[in-house]
């Protein structure tokens, strides 16, 4: 059994509000911490969106005027989307992000005023391993950003702690006006992920 398989307070919140993961809290604490959502209404790609929480979240901040691409591994789920998933303003791409064929899909679909990426490797229990995979994920996200993102444009990536991410820091550092790194309130207690956030990407 996962250590994961009781549903905690983030989980059963985030069930009775509509998603289907917790991880609705970490995306709609950044939002509010750093504004990503006020500062545009346009396109936006979730790389490593299932279940779909951040997708959900995405597509309710930006309306009908806005639309989202999202990419992962895994299927949606259906549970919760009401419809929303069906849209015309929704596209979902499944497989794998690191791939040229994802890759070109997507980046078709774009400019993006903002891309997300909350992708996570199967954990392995090796934290160094986890840490490198993480990373190479990561910095894949990143270089989606510096194709795909517009002027402005708004950058927020999962990382894990422990590996060599604090070169990643710095490459969005030069890439936006501003990185941030940010570790939401509600990330599990103990768990070695953080958020990388760029602001305001460079012309
Ligand atoms: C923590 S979950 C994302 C949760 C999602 N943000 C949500 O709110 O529902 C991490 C996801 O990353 C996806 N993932 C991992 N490696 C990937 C890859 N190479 N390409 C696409 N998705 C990947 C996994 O399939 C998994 O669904």
């Amino acid at each position: 059994m996962s250590q994961y398989s009781q549903p905690d307070f983030w989980s059963l919140k985030a069930r009775k509000e509509g998603y289907p993961a917790r991880s609705v809290y970490k995306l709609k604490e950044i939002d509010e911490k750093f504004g990503v959502f006020k500062r545009f209404c346009g396109k936006a790609l979730d790389l490593g969106a299932a279940p779909g929480s951040w997708s959900l979240y995405t597509l309710r901040r930006v309306g009908a005027a806005g639309s989202l691409a999202a990419v992962d591994l895994s299927p949606l789920s259906r549970q919760y989307d009401k419809g929303l998933f069906d849209k015309e303003n929704f596209r979902f791409l499944q497989g794998d992000m690191t791939s040229m064929e994802i890759r070109d899909a997507a980046l078709a679909l774009g400019p993006f005023n903002a891309v997300l990426c909350d992708a996570a490797p199967a954990t392995t229990g090796n934290s160094a391993i986890d840490a490198i995979r993480s990373l190479a994920l990561s910095e894949t996200a990143f270089e989606y950003a510096e194709s795909a993102l517009a002027q402005g444009g708004v950058f927020v990536v999962k990382v894990f702690q422990g590996g060599d991410s604090a070169s990643l820091l710095k490459r969005i550092r030069g890439l936006f006006s501003q990185g941030r790194s940010f570790k939401p309130q509600s990330c599990r207690k103990g768990s070695f992920e953080t958020y990388y956030i760029g602001l305001g990407k460079k012309s």
